[in-house]
C-alpha cells in the first residue's frame, strides 16, 4: 500500500534522519511512526485553517486526534504543519467562517471517495465481485475503522477489542462462542477472508482447499494417498471444497463435534 500511496500521490517519506528519530519515538509511544506527506481533497474557495481552528467547536473530536493513526499525516504547503483534520475533511475556511453546519465540508462517513483518493487499492478491493456493500452505502469504513481516535483499524494489534469482536457485531452467527472451537478464528476473521473484497464467494482469499491447507498441510508419507490432520483424504478432496459437500460446513465453529462438520 505505502509504495502505491508514494508512487501515485505525491506522497514522500521525509529525511530518513527523522525517520530514524520518529521511529524511535515509535517504540515508546508503541505505535508505528511513518510520517508522509499527502495532498488532501479539494473544497473550492478554500484554504486550510489548521485542525486548532476546528478545536474551537469541535472540542471533543481534537482532543483525542493525537492518538489516531491519520494524525500522523502532514500535508503540502502552507500549513503543513497542522491540517490533520483537513486532510479528510477538506479545508475548512468556508466551513469555519460561515459558523459550520453540513456545507462546505466533506463527510467521509457518508462517502469513500474521500478514503479512496488516498487508498487506490481499496477502491479496487471494492470493485471486485465479492466486496463489503460500502460503496453502496450500506456500510461504512468507520464500521470498522476509526478516524478520530486511536488505531485506525478497530481490533487491530494495539487495540482493545479483538477483530472478532469487530466483525461479530454483525456476524452473530461466526462470532460463537462454540463448544468446538475452530483454532483458526482466533487468529481473526482476515486469516480467510479480506473484508474489503475479493474475487471469491465469501470474500474468502482463497476458493478451494488451499485456504485450509496453508495451516492444515502434513508430509505425505504413503505414495497415492493425501493425509489431512492424520486422516485419509484421498477420496474426499474430489467431493467439493472442504467446507462444501458435508465435510466441514461448521469452518467457524461447532456445537456439535470437533471435526466440524455441522
Ligand atoms: C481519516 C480521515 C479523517 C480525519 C483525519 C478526521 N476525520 Fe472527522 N470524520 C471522518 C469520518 C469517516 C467521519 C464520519 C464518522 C461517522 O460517520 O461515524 C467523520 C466525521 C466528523 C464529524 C461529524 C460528526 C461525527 O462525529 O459524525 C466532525 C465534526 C469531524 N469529523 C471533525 C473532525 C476533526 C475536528 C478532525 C481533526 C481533529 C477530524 N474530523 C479528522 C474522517 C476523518
Ligand atoms: C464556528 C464553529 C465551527 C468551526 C470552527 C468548525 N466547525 Fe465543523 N461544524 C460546526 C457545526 C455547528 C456543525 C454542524 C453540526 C451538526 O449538524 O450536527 C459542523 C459540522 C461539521 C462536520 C459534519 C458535516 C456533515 O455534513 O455531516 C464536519 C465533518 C466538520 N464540521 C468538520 C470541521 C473541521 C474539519 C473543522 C476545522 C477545519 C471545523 N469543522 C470547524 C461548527 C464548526
Ligand atoms: C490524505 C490521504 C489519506 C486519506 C484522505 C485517508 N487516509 Fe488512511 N492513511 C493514509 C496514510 C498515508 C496512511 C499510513 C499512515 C501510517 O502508516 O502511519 C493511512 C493509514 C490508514 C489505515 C491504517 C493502516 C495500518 O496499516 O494501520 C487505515 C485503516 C486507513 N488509513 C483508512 C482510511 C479511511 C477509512 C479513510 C477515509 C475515512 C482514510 N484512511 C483516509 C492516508 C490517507
Ligand atoms: C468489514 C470491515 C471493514 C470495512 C467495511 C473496511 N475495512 Fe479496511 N480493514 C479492515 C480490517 C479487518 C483490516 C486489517 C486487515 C488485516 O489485518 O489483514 C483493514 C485494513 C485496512 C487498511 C490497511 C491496509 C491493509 O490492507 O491491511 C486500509 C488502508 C483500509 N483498511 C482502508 C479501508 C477503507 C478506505 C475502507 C472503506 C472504503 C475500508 N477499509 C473498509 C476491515 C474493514
Ligand atoms: C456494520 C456491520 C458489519 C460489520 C462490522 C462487518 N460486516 Fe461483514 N457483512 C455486512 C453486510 C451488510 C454484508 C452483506 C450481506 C449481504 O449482502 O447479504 C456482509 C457480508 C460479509 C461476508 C459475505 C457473506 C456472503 O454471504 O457472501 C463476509 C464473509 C463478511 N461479511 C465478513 C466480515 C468480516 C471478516 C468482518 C470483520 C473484518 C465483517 N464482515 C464486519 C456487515 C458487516
Ligand atoms: C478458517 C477460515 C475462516 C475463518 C478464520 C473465518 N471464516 Fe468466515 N467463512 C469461511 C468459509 C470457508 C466460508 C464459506 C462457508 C460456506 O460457503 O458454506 C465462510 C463464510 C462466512 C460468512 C458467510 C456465511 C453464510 O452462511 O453465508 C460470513 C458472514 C463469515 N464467514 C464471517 C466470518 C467472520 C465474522 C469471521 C471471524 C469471526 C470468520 N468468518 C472467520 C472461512 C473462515
Ligand atoms: C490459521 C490456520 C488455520 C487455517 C487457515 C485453518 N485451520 Fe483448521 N485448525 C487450525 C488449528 C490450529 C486447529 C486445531 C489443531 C488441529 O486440530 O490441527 C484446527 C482444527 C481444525 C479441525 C478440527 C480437527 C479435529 O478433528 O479436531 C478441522 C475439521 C479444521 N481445522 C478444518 C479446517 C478447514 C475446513 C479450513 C479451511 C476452511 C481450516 N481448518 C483452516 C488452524 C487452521
Amino acid at each position: 500500500m505505502k509504495h502505491a500511496l508514494n508512487r501515485k500521490l505525491l506522497l514522500r517519506t521525509i529525511a530518513p534522519g527523522i525517520l530514524i528519530l520518529l521511529s524511535i519515538i515509535g517504540l515508546i509511544s508503541c505505535v508505528s511512526i511513518d510520517r508522509v506527506v499527502v495532498v488532501p481533497p479539494e473544497i473550492p474557495g478554500a484554504h486550510f485553517v489548521g485542525s486548532k481552528n476546528c478545536e474551537e467547536c469541535h472540542g471533543n473530536i481534537t482532543k483525542d486526534f493525537r492518538t489516531a493513526t491519520h494524525s500522523r499525516l502532514m500535508a503540502k504547503g502552507e500549513n503543513a504543519a497542522n491540517v490533520g483534520c483537513e486532510t479528510c475533511h477538506g479545508a475548512g475556511s468556508t466551513h469555519s467562517e460561515a459558523g459550520g453546519g453540513r456545507v462546505n465540508i466533506i463527510n467521509p462517513g457518508r462517502s469513500p471517495e474521500v478514503c479512496f483518493q488516498c487508498h487506490l487499492e481499496m477502491r479496487g478491493k471494492f470493485n471486485l465481485p465479492h466486496h463489503h456493500p460500502v460503496t453502496e452505502g450500506k456500510i461504512s469504513c468507520v464500521d470498522c475503522h476509526n478516524p478520530h481516535k486511536g488505531d485506525a483499524i478497530k481490533g487491530g494489534p494495539f487495540a482493545l477489542t479483538s477483530q472478532v469482536d469487530t466483525c461479530g457485531a454483525c456476524h452473530i452467527a461466526q462470532r460463537g462462542p462454540f463448544v468446538f472451537e475452530h483454532e483458526a478464528v482466533r487468529e481473526g476473521c482476515t486469516t480467510c477472508h479480506d473484508p474489503h473484497g475479493t474475487v471469491n464467494d465469501r470474500m474468502l482469499l482463497q476458493r478451494n482447499q488451499n485456504l485450509c491447507l496453508k495451516c492444515h498441510f502434513q508430509q505425505q508419507l504413503a505414495s497415492g494417498k493425501i493425509f489431512i490432520g492424520g486422516r485419509d483424504h484421498t477420496g474426499s478432496l474430489g467431493r467439493g471444497t472442504c467446507w462444501s459437500a458435508g465435510c466441514h460446513e461448521a469452518v467457524h465453529g461447532s456445537h456439535i463435534g470437533s471435526s466440524l462438520r455441522f
